[in-house]
């Protein structure tokens, strides 16, 4: 059993790093940011610009193990807002991996896809060099550095466009917003040449904590194995749920622009973690069937 602390444990992605910690055993705790919460217990308000709550965060929980899952994640906004972009992916990594550094502290950092320029027309491999395109990405990538710079026994794990139920502050996924329209009987326009590598959340989560507590590092790809379009997506979201597929159409980024730069296949290649793990990732398809089944 270890202690864990997850940074952001109120966003998606931390709240089921928090769920299957738990589950496996190990003995959690979390920080949140605005949101607060639906159970305040185990979990400390942290704002990770401020280097001081950072250090006093990690004094008094004590963890063997931090995940910083916490992130300025709409790229968009990133884009229009790049000092705190910066002053949240960037500086608030580099305090993070800083005091974890302090006090030695093993750190995971949860990364993107986005790194990559997504031009290469394949699968992306760990070893391959990034080339982020936005701020967003830049910001993230700079993340990356300063948490491998801290100490080579870090990881980084970067996942692409993560979905699931959210129980925490209402905010929408790519996928809960697809079934959210859809059921309200509007047309959603998906972009049939973005391609990515669905990431579900629970899965996700259970792979970064396993690899991390059974002491990989260096980086590693923890999305789902699949390369599909956002219009892919959507189509098999609508068949697994069971809604109205005609709503849904087809859009080139030509047609309707972004503020950010998209990488046009940002896919990623899974055979370094399936290897460690000697499994399979569970497929987007697989992942949706899971998510259906636990319906709220
Ligand atoms: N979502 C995706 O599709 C996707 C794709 C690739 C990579 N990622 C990466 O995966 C990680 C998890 O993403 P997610 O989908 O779980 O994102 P999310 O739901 O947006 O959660 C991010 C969390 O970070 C917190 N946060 C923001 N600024 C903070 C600050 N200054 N100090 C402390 N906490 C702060 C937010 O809290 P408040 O809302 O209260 O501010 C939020 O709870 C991120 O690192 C992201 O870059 C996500």
């Amino acid at each position: 059993m270890q202690r864990v602390l997850v940074v952001g444990a109120a966003g998606l992605l931390g709240q089921y790093l928090t769920k299957a910690g738990k589950e496996m055993g190990h003995n959690m705790s979390g920080t949140y940011n605005s949101v607060v919460p639906t159970d305040t217990n185990e979990m400390l308000q942290l704002d990770i610009t401020d280097r001081g709550q950072v250090a006093e965060a990690i004094e008094r929980s004590r963890p063997e193990l931090l995940v910083l899952s916490a992130a300025m994640t709409n790229v968009d906004q990133c884009e229009r807002e790049p000092a705190k972009a910066y002053a949240v992916n960037m500086e608030g990594a580099f305090n993070v991996a800083a005091e974890c550094k302090a006090a030695d502290v093993k750190m995971v950092y949860i990364s993107t896809d986005f790194v990559f320029n997504g031009l290469k027309g394949g699968r992306y491999y760990e070893f391959e060099n990034p080339d982020p395109l936005g701020i967003y990405a830049q910001s993230k990538l700079e993340g990356e550095r300063v948490t491998m710079d801290a100490s080579r026994s870090n990881v980084v794990c970067r996942v692409s466009v993560v979905d699931g139920w959210n129980s925490e502050g209402g905010k929408k996924n790519f996928v809960t917003w697809v079934i959210d329209s859809l059921q309200k009987g509007q047309g959603v326009r998906l972009y049939s040449d973005q391609y990515v590598s669905p990431t579900y959340a629970p899965e996700a989560a259970k792979v970064i904590m396993e690899l991390a507590v059974k002491g990989a590092h260096g980086t590693y790809h923890t999305s789902g194995p699949d390369c599909l379009s956002r219009f892919e997506i959507g189509v098999r979201v609508a068949e697994t749920f069971s809604l109205d597929r005609g709503l849904i159409s087809p859009v080139t980024t030509s047609e309707m622009p972004l503020m950010a730069a998209r990488p046009p296949r940002s896919c990623l290649s899974v055979d370094q973690a399936e290897a460690e793990l000697g499994r399979p990732m569970i497929n987007m398809s697989q992942g949706l069937t899971m998510m259906r089944s636990d319906k709220p």
